[in-house]
């Protein structure tokens, strides 16, 4: 499935906002479960980004077990962006809240970073949210690791206080520190879920 941007207008004009897949030559689909070993293979290759700056124990984590990327691809939460010439490149996986999309990972192989691949499948979550009617995307992460809390700094994700986490994020944040994830500065960013264009006249 090609996908095609929602911020244009009845004329078909762009709203200022980019199209970072379409920018990119990119196609994200739904993941299968064909997709399975290839998303654990980029797990696992750019886990090695943590190595290089003494992350060691992040590095070693295995990567998702084909069980839980099966029970993503059954409730239809997890995407691939694929390059017609190599297949997945990127994959996302994310969990479905009230009012929430979190962004339990994304990863882009490392051989494919820094061209956009990581920003269009957070773009395409806000897609789908949009369709769900929700509100805020969500995400945990490292918050000096350039290419995390930084890296959605840049995206347009906020810090979001403790007080203002809904019940599963206090959750996911005690399930990450009992795996030894807090040995690291950890945040918790937010993103709001944009809504589409005016109409025509506000193109
Ligand atoms: C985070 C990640 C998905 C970004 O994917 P991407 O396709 O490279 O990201 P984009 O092309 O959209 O954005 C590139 C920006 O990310 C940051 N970035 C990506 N890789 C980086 C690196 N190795 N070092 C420093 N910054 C990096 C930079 O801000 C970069 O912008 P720049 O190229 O202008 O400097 C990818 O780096 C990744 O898979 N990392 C390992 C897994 C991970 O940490 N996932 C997030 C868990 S919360």
């Amino acid at each position: 499935m090609t996908r095609r941007s929602p911020w244009r207008n009845a004329r078909g004009q762009a709203c200022g906002l980019r199209d970072r897949a379409a920018d990119t030559g990119l196609v994200i689909r739904a993941a299968t479960t064909a997709d399975l070993e290839r998303i654990q293979a980029i797990e696992v290759a750019a886990a090695e980004l943590f190595r290089a700056i003494g992350m060691d124990a992040v590095a070693d984590d295995p990567p998702p077990p084909v069980e839980q990327l099966e029970a993503y691809v059954a409730a239809g939460t997890t995407w691939v962006a694929t390059d017609p010439e190599v297949g997945a490149i990127g994959y996302v996986l994310v969990d479905g809240h009230a009012g929430w999309s979190h962004i339990e990972q994304v990863t882009v192989h490392p051989h494919y970073a820094r061209r956009g691949v990581g920003a269009a499948l957070i773009d395409h979550v806000e897609e789908w949210a949009r369709g769900l009617g929700q509100s805020c995307l969500s995400l945990t992460t490292f918050s000096s690791v350039p290419w995390n809390g930084p890296y959605y700094e840049r995206l347009g994700f906020r810090h979001l206080p403790e007080p203002e986490w809904p019940a599963y994020l206090r959750s996911t944040v005690e399930r990450e520190a009992d795996h030894g994830l807090a040995a690291w500065p950890r945040t918790v960013m937010a993103r709001s879920v944009k809504q589409p264009c005016p109409g025509k006249n506000h193109g």
